[in-house]
């Protein structure tokens, strides 16, 4: 008798990898049907939605509170903003579904950030849990957990990017309960910024106690939303 041929399991689908106009890249994410970064400009918005956005630019010693670490876009202009100042960053972020090392690897070939010693650590581990690298100029710790359900550090960031896929999309990380729950992460004058400026957004930021200033949006994008605390 002879054995049924065995049955090969079906390949992930491809991630479908998008070029953007300003020369960074970004994915489609297949789970949530949306792109992890802006298609008008993922480095472009990475750098003025949440590096400018929560004056990040300018802080001299930022810690940044990150939902969700996605590709790492945002991880590695937030890093080489701070190599170029020669600022020290400590970065956390939380990330529930991690992108595979591959795609990591392909989106940020000859990027921003990509030489670096704690992006190439990252490229070589990911994504082995816990995830906590240190050089002298980064600490990064990626939490492989739901936010939704996480302890978060409190009175802590300096700043904090709320990047976890659309109010549409993902509505949990955009409730008033959660959004107040942001707010106590972020230590006095600590800023929070995101690319909604949803009105529901904007009144949840402003229940949790933050002020709340529209600013204009990154290309593709009216405006998009700083808070601070
Ligand atoms: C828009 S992408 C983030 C892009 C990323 N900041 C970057 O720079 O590449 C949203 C990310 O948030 C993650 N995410 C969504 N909800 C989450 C949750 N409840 N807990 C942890 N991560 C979450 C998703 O898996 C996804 O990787």
């Amino acid at each position: 008798m002879s054995l049924p041929p065995a049955t090969t399991p079906p390949a992930d689908p491809p991630h479908q990898i998008i070029e953007t106009p300003d020369g960074s890249r970004t994915a489609h994410n297949l789970r949530f049907g949306e792109a992890y970064g802006s298609r008008h400009g993922a480095h472009t918005q990475a750098r003025h939605v949440f590096v400018e956005g929560t004056r990040t630019d300018v802080h001299p010693a930022p810690r940044v509170l990150e939902i969700g670490f996605g590709l790492g876009v945002n991880f590695r202009a937030t890093l080489a903003d701070a190599v170029a100042r020669g600022v020290r960053l400590d970065y956390v972020a939380y990330e529930f579904d991690p992108a595979p090392a591959e795609l990591l690897r392909a989106v940020s070939e000859g990027e921003v950030g990509a030489k670096h010693p704690a992006w190439q650590e990252v490229l070589d581990r990911w994504p082995h849990a816990p995830f906590e690298t240190q050089t002298e100029d980064v600490r990064l710790t990626v939490h492989f957990a739901d936010v939704l359900s996480a302890d978060l550090p409190q009175d802590w960031a300096t700043a904090l990017y709320l990047d976890g896929f659309s109010p549409t999309r993902n509505p949990e990380v955009w409730t008033p309960d959660f959004i107040s729950r942001l707010a106590g992460t972020l230590a006095p004058g600590g800023v929070l910024a995101t690319y909604s400026a949803a009105g529901h957004v904007r009144r949840a930021l402003a229940a949790a106690g933050l002020s709340v200033e529209r600013r204009p949006g990154a290309p593709g994008k009216r405006e998009c939303l700083r808070a601070v605390r």
